[in-house]
């Protein structure tokens, strides 16, 4: 018997398809636009998973045959990742970099082969040789993060609060991080919130390949060298993976325990993290709706290929060190204890099962 969800594919590839009949033999007839490329940075984390199923499903009910690589996080492998898919002729190239910055060379071979690429989540910088850009309001997950941790700090203060970037060479990074700043330094310069380790400039506090073990290890250093004899009192993570490593590093420490867990911000509602939520252990985390990337990205990518032009909302953000990229950008969304069943399950984006499994 055919799944819901089968059911309704086939109802789409027909839709799609324009084809009314019924049965298997429709479904044969969409046609076949050709392969496309995927490249997606990393199997670790869940977010990047779905990404790369949600592409996957949504070019195949347009009759293109997507060909999905993952690189394990070593921008080397994605390299060469993107040079098979130029060899063998992709259509278009939909990639969210390992490091922004080392595809220049790749993306000169697609151009040269008249290849479109387009950024998916991630800028790609330097080169000319850039589409489009799907993403979202990268600036705003900042500033909701930064917000997150105003909301959780009542009183006067003075706070202490610690802070996390993302990793250097993913230019989200930078724009998470000046978000955030955007909110957090005039009370940093007022002296109601103060950072006891000194570390406040970007460089300092980035993490290399958003690494939760990376960041599990700095936050311990940091409670070891400057908490000794006070408390933390919120600290800036740009990402759940990043937010659960610091917080097995705050509970090593007895917060959680005999001392209050500091106000945690996060990204992604990944699963893990949504759980820490209701759990009352992470304070919010940001929600981007990587189901809607997709179906932009993909909508983007099939107007290239077809001869129409791109929808896009932003011409402004996105300088890639050579040109401004046209982007689309869709809206990140705060969650936290008080409207993660209404955002997350309501949505369909989690069942309530799975969050308190
Ligand atoms: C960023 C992305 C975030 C998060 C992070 C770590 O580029 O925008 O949503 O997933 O990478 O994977």
């Amino acid at each position: 018997m055919m799944g819901r969800r089968a059911f309704a594919a086939v109802l789409l590839v027909l839709a799609v398809s324009g084809c009314g009949g019924d049965g298997e033999d429709d479904i044969a007839a969409a046609p076949d636009r050709g392969s496309v490329g995927i490249a997606m940075p990393t199997t670790k984390s869940e977010r990047w998973i779905a990404d790369g199923d949600n592409l996957a499903r949504q070019f195949t009910l347009l009759g293109y045959r997507p060909d999905v690589q993952y690189a394990d996080d070593d921008v080397k492998a994605q390299v060469s990742q993107l040079e098979a898919m130029v060899a063998r002729g992709d259509k278009a190239l939909v990639i969210a970099a390992i490091d922004g910055t080392a595809l220049k060379g790749v993306l000169g071979r697609a151009a040269a082969a008249k290849i479109p690429v387009i950024a998916y989540d991630r800028l790609i910088r330097d080169s000319a040789d850039l589409s489009y850009y799907a993403t979202f309001d990268n600036f705003k997950v900042g500033v909701l993060q930064g917000t997150a941790i105003l909301d959780g700090l009542k009183g006067k203060g003075p706070f202490n609060v610690e802070l996390f970037a993302g990793s250097a060479d993913d230019n989200n990074a930078t724009f998470f991080f000046n978000g955030a700043m955007s909110v957090l330094r005039p009370q940093i310069d007022s002296g109601r919130l103060v950072v006891r380790s000194g570390e406040t400039g970007f460089a300092k506090v980035a993490t290399l390949r958003w690494d939760g073990a990376v960041a599990k290890q700095r936050m311990a250093r940091l409670l070891a060298a400057d908490y000794r004899s006070a408390r933390v009192d919120a600290v800036l993570s740009p990402y759940d993976g990043l937010s659960r490593g610091i917080l097995e590093a705050l509970g090593a420490a007895g917060y959680g325990g005999a001392k209050k867990l500091p106000v945690i911000t996060g990204q992604d509602a990944e699963l893990d993290s949504v759980k820490l939520i209701a759990a009352g252990k992470q304070t919010e985390t940001v929600y981007k709706d990587t189901r809607e990337l997709a179906k932009v990205t993909v909508q983007m990518t099939n107007s290239l290929l077809t001869g129409g032009r791109p929808e896009v909302n932003d011409t402004e953000q996105y300088n890639n060190g050579v040109k401004v990229i046209p982007t689309f950008l869709l809206q990140p969304v705060n969650v936290d204890k008080s409207n993660y069943r209404r955002v997350l399950v309501d949505s369909g984006y989690y069942t309530a099962a799975e969050i308190t499994a």
